[in-house]
């Protein structure tokens, strides 16, 4: 590959600089504009783990948002290989996580073909690969099929590296997994980051570490073990934390008040119970819903009523938050200056439970509409954002979850420490 003729400074994790011992410099990092891509065969790591319901793709943004690099790539003749992550399929191939629904969009959103490959391995991948002319787009089906994406194993990232002459990490949403499409496949073949990546490190490296304050962060969603460790590293930076959606019940019962049903991730109470404890040492305002929205089961045709307190009733699921959550919570959106928002507060997908994250998403907006920032993170956060009509409104779209909250923790995200790395 021709060196490099500019190296970026991306300077997206100072205060973390600082505070790990080993005094990381700033990263520097590559850019997709300063390489000679002309004609190349590009590998490029894309986050289209996007929401899908009966088989099509609810929300578009992840892949919307990838289409600046590869405009850029087929203005370059490049032949172009995108490999990704959907779901959660545990090493299995499984239909329900197939990536075969993100073509329709992508095409219609290029305006060009994308030839689908059912294998992210293989032979008959590869060859295929190899064939590509010039301006030839090829999706390969997801990564997770096989275990070795996850456990990043070095035979698995080099086979993948085999697809390119040049690799480009445009996944922002996946920078926080070490995984062998993130920090494996950079051992083999040297790249640079794309446009997408570029903007969202710029932008939430700018708020998050510099925020104007009073700086809220509000964190919901399913996936508790993952985020709590971020959330007990969060209240080092913010003013306000408020915790909905199925993360609340595992912290409202480690306040000990009862969840009937509702999911709750046991192994995770001691460390949701240090938090609350820290928060209030910290002088931090930390708001867990007050009322929920309540179902006797999670179908959508469910008997539901509304749980006027914070305990919820036995044989009751919680599925939103309540009307004087809503409230409560909307009075700190206003009153904030900065406020960050992953992760939905209730199963939003099912109508009849979506009022409480489509109101939060509504009352961001008008909360950007007096001149707050306001940034709202996470696959299925920016499907609730477009559900609630507001993209247009917030100030920065970031297409990362976990990854925006740990760039919020202050931490080195692993896909771009092991880009850094290479030799230009
Ligand atoms: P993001 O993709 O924005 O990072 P997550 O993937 O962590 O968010 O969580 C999104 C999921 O959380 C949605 O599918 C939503 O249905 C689910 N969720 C939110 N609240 C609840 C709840 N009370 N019970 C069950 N699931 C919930
Ligand atoms: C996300 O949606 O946050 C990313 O695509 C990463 O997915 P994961 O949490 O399943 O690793
Ligand atoms: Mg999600």
């Amino acid at each position: 590959m021709r060196r490099a003729r500019l190296i970026a400074h991306i300077k997206y994790d100072t205060v973390s600089s600082r505070a790990e011992s080993s005094a990381m410099e700033p990263l520097r990092l590559r850019r997709i504009q300063d390489l000679d891509l002309q004609g190349k065969r590009v590998l490029v790591r894309v986050d289209y783990n996007v929401p899908l319901h009966t088989g099509k793709v609810m929300d578009a943004t992840r892949v919307q948002k990838t289409i600046p690099t590869l405009e850029h790539l087929l203005k370059a003749n490049a032949r172009i290989v995108l490999i990704s992550h959907l779901g959660r399929p545990n090493g299995k191939s499984q239909k329900a996580c197939s990536l075969a629904p993100v073509v329709p969009c992508l095409q219609a959103l290029l305006n060009r073909p994308v030839h689908f490959l059912p294998d992210c391995l293989g032979e008959e991948t590869l060859q295929r690969v190899l064939r590509l002319k010039p301006g030839e787009i090829v999706l390969l089906e997801n990564l997770r099929f096989y275990p070795e994406e996850e456990k990043n194993a070095p035979q698995f990232a080099k086979r993948l590296s085999q697809y390119g002459e040049v690799f480009i990490q445009e996944a922002f949403g996946t920078l926080h997994r070490a995984h062998a499409s993130t920090v494996g496949i950079p051992k083999y073949l040297g790249g640079a980051i794309g446009f997408l990546v570029q903007k969202e490190l710029q932008f939430l490296d700018r708020t998050l570490n510099a925020p104007e304050r009073p700086f809220l962060a509000i964190v919901g969603g399913v996936k508790v073990s993952d985020k709590i460790q971020v959330i007990r590293k969060m209240i080092e930076r913010v003013d306000t934390l408020i915790i909905g959606g199925a993360m609340s019940y595992t912290f409202l019962e480690s306040q000990g008040v009862s969840i009937g049903e509702s999911p709750c991730e046991k192994d995770q109470l001691d460390l949701a119970q240090d938090i609350v404890q820290q928060t209030y040492s910290k002088g931090i305002q930390c708001l867990l819903p007050a009322d929920h929205l309540i179902a006797e089961s999670t179908r959508p045709d469910a008997k539901t009523k509304v749980a006027e307190s914070m305990a919820i009733p036995p044989g009751w699921i919680g599925v939103d938050i309540g009307p004087h959550s809503i409230q409560l919570f909307s009075e700190e959106i206003a009153a904030a200056k900065t406020i960050f928002w992953n992760g939905p507060l209730g199963i939003f997908e099912i109508p009849s439970f979506a009022q409480g994250t489509l109101s939060v998403a509504k009352a961001i907006a008008e909360a950007a509409d007096q001149g707050a920032i306001s940034i709202v993170g996470g696959g299925d956060s920016l499907a609730a954002v477009r559900q609630a009509g507001v993209q247009e409104r917030i100030t920065h779209c970031s297409t990362g979850g976990g990854a925006s909250l740990e760039l919020l923790e202050g931490k080195a995200l692993p896909g771009l420490a092991a880009l850094a790395q290479v030799k230009a």
